[in-house]
């Protein structure tokens, strides 16, 4: 097996995938009909946010990429992805002595943002760009020994700026990027 789809795990990272996202909802479907991309439901997992770091790491072994897809909450993630970090990328695991599990796998995000792309702009509202928005996610990265995609991100994920159009087009880019 070559690095492309077929490898490709899709965590996603929404407390409310099935019942109050829109924009995510969308992404996810796009990806599950790329062949071969493998799309987890994390929150609905773990309705208790009782992680299975076992079987997460199960996950991931099988995978060349690994996407973490989520909106964006306080310029960060959803809780849930913080712990999902602090869980299963673990010593000895990820990192530390034997910790090269991840060594030569991709990591890429995925996020939406309620925000314009104009606001994540150096000279932007936010005075940081999106790339840098996802900083610690790139160290983590990294710090694990994975190679950091370029993210996806779609902006202006708000009822009134989404239009059918947009989210169509979005979830076709995000399906070609996945098939890359
Ligand atoms: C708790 C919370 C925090 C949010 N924080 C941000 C933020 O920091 N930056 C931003 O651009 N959008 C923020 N948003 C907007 C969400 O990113 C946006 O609603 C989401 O990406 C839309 O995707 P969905 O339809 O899948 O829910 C926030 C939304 C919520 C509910």
């Amino acid at each position: 097996m070559t690095n492309t789809a077929e490898n490709t795990l899709v965590l996603v990272f929404h407390p409310h995938l099935e019942s109050g996202s829109v924009a995510n909802r969308r992404l996810a479907e796009a990806a599950r009909g790329v062949d071969g991309v493998t799309v987890r439901d994390v929150y609905a997992l773990y309705p208790d946010e009782n992680i299975d770091a076992a079987a997460e790491q199960a996950e991931l072994l099988k995978a060349d990429r690994i996407v973490w897809q989520f909106p964006m909450y306080w310029y960060s993630s959803p809780s849930l992805l913080k712990k999902w970090e602090d869980e299963v990328l673990a010593y000895g695991w990820a990192y530390g002595p034997g910790g090269d599990k991840l060594a030569g796998k991709k990591i890429m995000c995925a996020v939406t943002a309620g925000s314009t792309e104009d606001e994540y702009q150096r000279d932007g509202r936010f005075r940081a760009t999106m790339d840098e928005t996802l900083n610690p996610m790139r160290i983590t990265t990294e710090y694990v020994g994975a190679q950091w995609l370029e993210p996806f991100a779609v902006y202006a994920c708000t009822p009134d700026d989404l239009s059918d159009e947009r989210l169509a087009d979005a979830a076709e880019r995000y399906a070609e990027v996945l098939r890359g």
